[in-house]
């Protein structure tokens, strides 16, 4: 598929998608949410770490497309808002971690795939929020389930029902963002969190993706038989051999993805 949205960059194992709909802050209509979508759904299996941004220097994605939405009627709306948040819940699968880095205006549906990456950090330049009542409307791209597991229920209620949007500073102290940096900063500080996961044992990084989503909403007992059936698969890799033996001889390990 030909994207005219997306703009892909793919170097050492790790990709960088920018979100570009430059005319509307890229805001995300039907048509970019079909092309994320192909994206995620054919991502090169030679990638590692997936970093979510947005082009240009103003907006990582300032909402799902309000004009594309006003005339919807409730089948549509509903078509509209599991479109999204199916594209979501395939980025938040993905087996490989997926950074947000988090550029500009992080509104409605540009929180929302924010919330849906493993990891986000952001320039010091970063708004976020859930504006969507004050459009009449609720956030639909899965925003009413996913913010209150970041930040906890009553800062999701307040920021949902008020709308206000926050600054980074803000968003770093109630845990939406793991870092903040200087705008010129943010990507070589994405690309090096990368590095940092790149250089472990990729099948390790991937059960522990799988193992903390999947026991995330178990019962403790679930889910300590979780970790301790992912673990046990571990061993079944030669790069526990050798990262193992590699830290007993005192060399660096060579993970093979095997
Ligand atoms: C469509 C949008 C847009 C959006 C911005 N634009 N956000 N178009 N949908 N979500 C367009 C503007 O209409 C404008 O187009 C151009 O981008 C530049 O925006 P300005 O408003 O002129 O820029 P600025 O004054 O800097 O304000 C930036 C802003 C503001 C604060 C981000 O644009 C804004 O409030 N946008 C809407 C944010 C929002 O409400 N997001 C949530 C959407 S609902 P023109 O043609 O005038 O130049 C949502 C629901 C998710 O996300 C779930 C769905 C199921």
């Amino acid at each position: 598929m030909e994207y005219n949205y997306l703009k892909i960059k793919n170097e050492n194992a790790i990709c960088t998608l920018a979100i570009s709909a430059p005319k509307s802050l890229n805001a995300l209509n039907s048509t970019i949410l079909k092309e994320l979508d192909d994206f995620v759904s054919n991502i090169p299996a030679d990638v590692r770490v997936l970093i979510i941004t947005g082009d240009g220097e103003k907006s990582f994605v300032a909402g799902a497309d309000i004009s594309e939405m006003c005339n919807l009627n409730r089948e549509e709306g509903y078509a509209f808002g599991r479109l999204g948040a199916l594209v979501f819940r395939k980025i938040e699968t993905l087996p490989i971690p997926v950074i947000a880095a988090v550029n500009g205006f992080a509104l409605g549906g540009g929180c929302e795939l924010a919330m849906a990456c493993d990891i986000r950090i952001a320039s010091n330049k970063a708004k976020f929020g859930q504006p969507e009542v004050g459009l009449g409307i609720i956030p639909g791209f899965s925003g009413t389930y996913r913010l209150a597991k970041l930040v906890g229920m009553g800062y999701a209620k307040e920021m949902i029902y008020t709308g206000r949007a926050i600054r980074a500073d803000e968003a770093l102290r109630i845990g939406l963002v793991n870092a903040v940096y200087e705008p010129e900063q943010l990507m070589a500080e994405a690309e090096a969190l990368a590095i940092r996961i790149i250089a472990n044992a990729p099948i390790a990084v991937r059960i522990a993706k799988e193992s903390i989503d999947a026991e995330y909403d178990l019962a403790a007992d679930d889910a300590i038989l979780y970790e301790n059936n992912a673990f046990g698969r571990c061993f079944e890799t030669q790069d526990q051999k050798e990262g193992m033996s590699a830290f007993l001889n005192k060399t660096k390990p060579e993970f093979r993805n095997k």
